[in-house]
């Protein structure tokens, strides 16, 4: 299958906001987007975007991976960038008409169907510097994805980047392209310098997440991550995977802990990271200070793995939706 993110479904779905109110949405062909160059989105990053899945169960049929929750999200994102919110119910049923329209296409579980709403302010104004986008565009566009979690007892490298922050304090929780602009360079230097796979912004050494995905550390009987507050992206990975480690007994435990707490606790505890991408994905090493510290013995561990097999159990239909996180197509 080819790259994550370079093969589209042939038909999207959009709708225009202008004069106060959402037009009529379409789905149609897939095809550019004429924009003004004056386009608010253009100057003034007035954007945001979702990343969730649909999985092709074996009766045919598709089930959407936490579409109201990610709507929810998306809504969030749009009011805090002064953007107009997309209305729940027209969003969600974008995204069905989407994915009913594109049903054969999808891949077998653990493959699956990308989706990438995405809301743009278009007014054409250059001088909306410290004004809202009054017109916006939303669309949904469509990738089917392989499985890209290897399984092979690969791990990741990551970098304990106390110094740099990941994003400001006022998007900390906000799905928006400027968080990636911010964490890109600091990401692309510490690959070249210490030949890592991801940095771990832990700005005054508090571990908060990495580019695009959060951190949790997994015990036998604990799984500790950072309590939900302002300076991070609320992942439904996380979230999903908390709901699954108490369902199984383990000890959830959220709350802030330091660099120097993170390297007291890896001689035992697993670390892995949450994301749609990543779904769980074990981190083997960390590096701070030039230094290379293993994570336990530097191999993948059962419990990430087990918590990570729950949660595709689930999404592929081999377990019960107990929380009602799939909506049917
Ligand atoms: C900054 C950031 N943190 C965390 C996540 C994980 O979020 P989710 O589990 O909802 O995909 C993502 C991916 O969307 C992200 O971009």
């Amino acid at each position: 299958m080819a790259q994550f993110g370079t093969v589209f479904c042939d038909h999207f779905t959009s709708v225009r906001y202008v004069d106060g109110s959402w037009q009529q949405r379409e789905l149609k062909v897939i095809e550019p987007i004429p924009l003004h160059p004056a386009s608010h989105v253009f100057h003034y990053a007035s954007t945001c975007f979702e990343g969730f899945k649909a999985y092709r169960w074996e009766d045919g049929r598709a089930r959407i991976y936490r579409l109201h929750d990610h709507v929810a999200r998306m809504q969030k994102s749009a009011a805090s960038l002064r953007l107009p919110v997309p209305d729940a119910d027209m969003l969600a049923q974008m995204v069905i008409d989407l994915v009913g329209s594109q049903v054969d296409d999808i891949p077998e579980p653990p493959s699956s169907l990308y989706l990438r709403p995405t809301l743009i302010g278009t007014v054409e104004n250059i001088g909306a510097a410290a004004a809202p986008s009054t017109e916006a565009l939303l669309f949904v566009i469509a990738s089917p994805v392989g499985d890209y979690f290897s399984g092979n007892g690969k791990t990741l490298k990551l970098l304990v980047d106390d110094q740099n922050v990941r994003t400001t304090a006022q998007l900390g929780s906000t799905k928006t392209g400027g968080n990636y602009a911010a964490a890109l360079g600091p990401t692309l230097d510490a690959k070249a310098k210490y030949g890592v796979d991801q940095v771990l912004f832990c700005p005054g050494g508090d571990v908060q997440e990495t580019g695009a995905a959060n951190f949790l550390l997994i015990s036998d009987d604990e799984v500790i991550t950072k309590p939900l507050d302002s300076s991070f992206l609320h992942g439904m990975t996380r979230d999903s995977i908390l709901k699954l480690a108490a369902d199984n007994g383990y000890t959830v435990s959220e709350r802030n802990f330091t660099v120097e707490e993170l390297l007291q606790l890896v001689p035992s505890y697993e670390a892995a990271l949450s994301g749609t991408a990543a779904t769980l994905s074990p981190v083997g090493q960390l590096v701070y200070n030039g230094e290379e510290i293993s994570v336990r013995d530097g191999n993948s561990g059962p419990n990430a793995e087990k918590l990570r097999a729950a949660l595709q159990a689930v999404q592929d239909g081999s377990a019960p939706d107990k929380h009602g996180w799939l909506t049917e197509v």
